[in-house]
């Protein structure tokens, strides 16, 4: 069966998206579901292109367990909208952003925000911690563990609907 594929968006695709992937990645691994998703990420800009994450986020991931090895790169909308099954933004701005870059409804109803499946959590927004302390890396951390619980079981519990 083809692997479902899962591209997660911020801003610069070197704090937020990048965890997500790890994040989803990790929980994947511990679900054994890896070999059934493909996921990757990617900034709505490229200026951090060719960058690895953030130094800062790396070290609040790595405490844990997380590594942070994906190099960031500029979404590719022509591309990404055609090879991924979800395309999944951090926040509202995200959102807006990929709306715009989206050309069809097909490509539109690829979109979501992370914040969509979370479980315990009830914050509409995952927020950008560039520009804060501690606290904003450790709540990304805290929001992307949930809400990629919430993603897997929501895509496990369609796939079994549709089997
Ligand atoms: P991210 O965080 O979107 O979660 O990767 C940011 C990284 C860099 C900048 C802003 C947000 N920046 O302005 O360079």
């Amino acid at each position: 069966m083809d692997k479902t594929k899962i591209l997660f968006v911020c801003l610069g695709n070197i704090c937020r998206s990048p965890s997500a992937e790890a994040v989803m990645k990790a929980k994947l691994s511990e679900h054994k579901l890896s070999d059934k998703y493909y996921i990757d990420s990617a900034g709505i800009t490229g200026y951090h292109e060719g960058d690895s994450a953030d130094s800062r986020m790396m070290q609040h991931a790595k405490k844990r367990a997380f590594q942070l090895t994906s190099i960031s790169r500029p979404v590719k909308a022509k591309d990404d909208f055609a090879n991924f099954d979800f395309i999944i933004g951090m926040d509202d701005s995200n959102m807006t952003d990929l709306f715009n870059l989206a050309q069809t409804d097909a490509d539109i109803s690829k979109l979501s925000k992370m914040t969509d499946y979370s479980i315990k959590f009830s914050e509409t927004n995952v927020p950008d911690p560039y520009y804060g302390g501690s606290q904003g890396f450790e709540l990304v951390l805290d929001l992307l563990e949930d809400a990629c619980e919430g993603l897997i079981s929501q895509l496990e519990e369609h796939k079994k609907k549709g089997s």
